[in-house]
Order: structure tokens, then C-alpha cells, then sequence
């Protein structure tokens, strides 16, 4: 709906968030914070880049597909194409991934952080239309507020060995 509050829910990532560095549970306290608030949503949950696959991370909602590879769905077109994907009525995407039935329209914000895709945030509503370009922008930018926190929590280097992978960020 697009009389979310979303500077506030930003505010309340932010604090909720504080000076906690473990990327886990600040991806499941997002996660947590943004399903209470929205109405009419069935599944909102964070897929993780593993190497070329989005894997399941924390979530709301009911069990879903484990693995995605990047380009597939609207999760992996996402990542692939490194944009936003609000979808009006997902059973009209081609190569939509139908997770949980109920779900009639998806809106799906790549996370980047310092320039290196780490995942999707991923939110499903049964119904169609249900995210407006309020929503879009209010989401995106609560996305941007978690990437710089969570590049903030490591530093300016990588804690990981592998700095292609994301696993230190979630
Ligand atoms: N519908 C997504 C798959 C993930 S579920 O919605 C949780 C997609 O097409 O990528």
C-alpha cells in the first residue's frame, strides 16, 4: 500500500540494526521488520548470491524453492540484470517461478553492496498490483539503508577470503 511509512520503517532498520555484526541475524531482523509492516504480503524473504545461484535465506512465509539460478525467475532476472522487478501480475512473466501459489504479484530489489551484488529481497502479495512505485522507491532505498549497514558492520575490506563471495554478507 502506498501509504506505508517507509522513511520510518528505514529509521526503525536502522536502529533495530544498531551496531549488531552479525550479518545473519540482521538479515532476519530486515527480513521480520518489513513483513510485520506490510499488508497483503504472503512471502518476503532475502535469496543469498552463492557463486551463480540465488540460495533461500531468511524469510516469512511458507517454505519455498531452495535454489535459483541467476537469470531465472523473477528473483534471478533481478540479480542478472541488477534492477528492481515489480511484477503487476506474475502469472504474465515469462519463466516465473511459482513458489507459493497464492502469489499473484512480486516485487523483487537486488542488494549491492559496494558494487558487488549479494542477494535479492524478494516479496510476494496474492494479489495483483499490490506494489506501487511509492512502494518500489520506499523498499529500494530501505535496501540501499541495509547494504550501507552491513558494509559499515565489515568495513571498508571484505572479512571473507573470497571477496566474490558473499557469505560474509549474509
Ligand atoms: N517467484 C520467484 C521465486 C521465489 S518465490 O516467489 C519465494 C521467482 O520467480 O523468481
Amino acid at each position: 500500500m502506498s501509504d506505508t511509512n517507509y522513511t520510518l520503517l528505514e529509521s526503525q532498520l536502522t536502529a533495530l540494526i544498531g551496531d549488531e555484526v552479525d550479518a545473519l541475524a540482521n538479515a532476519s531482523n530486515f527480513v521480520g521488520l518489513l513483513f510485520a509492516a506490510l499488508d497483503d504480503v504472503n512471502w518476503l524473504g532475502i535469496y543469498v548470491l552463492r557463486g551463480d545461484e540465488l540460495v533461500l535465506g531468511p524469510f516469512q512465509g511458507k517454505p519455498a524453492c531452495v535454489r535459483i539460478p541467476t537469470g531465472n525467475g523473477v528473483c534471478g532476472t533481478a540479480a542478472a540484470t541488477r534492477e528492481t522487478q515489480r511484477i503487476a501480475d506474475v502469472h504474465a512473466f515469462p519463466g516465473h517461478i511459482a513458489c507459493d501459489a497464492d502469489s499473484r504479484s512480486e516485487l523483487v530489489v537486488p542488494l549491492i553492496v559496494a558494487g558487488q551484488l549479494i542477494g535479492v529481497l524478494d516479496i510476494d502479495s496474492p494479489s495483483l498490483d499490490r506494489f506501487s512505485a511509492a512502494d518500489q522507491e520506499g523498499i529500494e532505498s530501505m535496501c540501499r539503508a541495509y547494504c550501507r549497514v552491513v558494509t559499515a558492520d565489515l568495513g571498508s575490506e571484505p572479512k571473507g577470503s573470497d571477496p566474490e563471495s558473499a557469505i560474509q554478507f549474509i
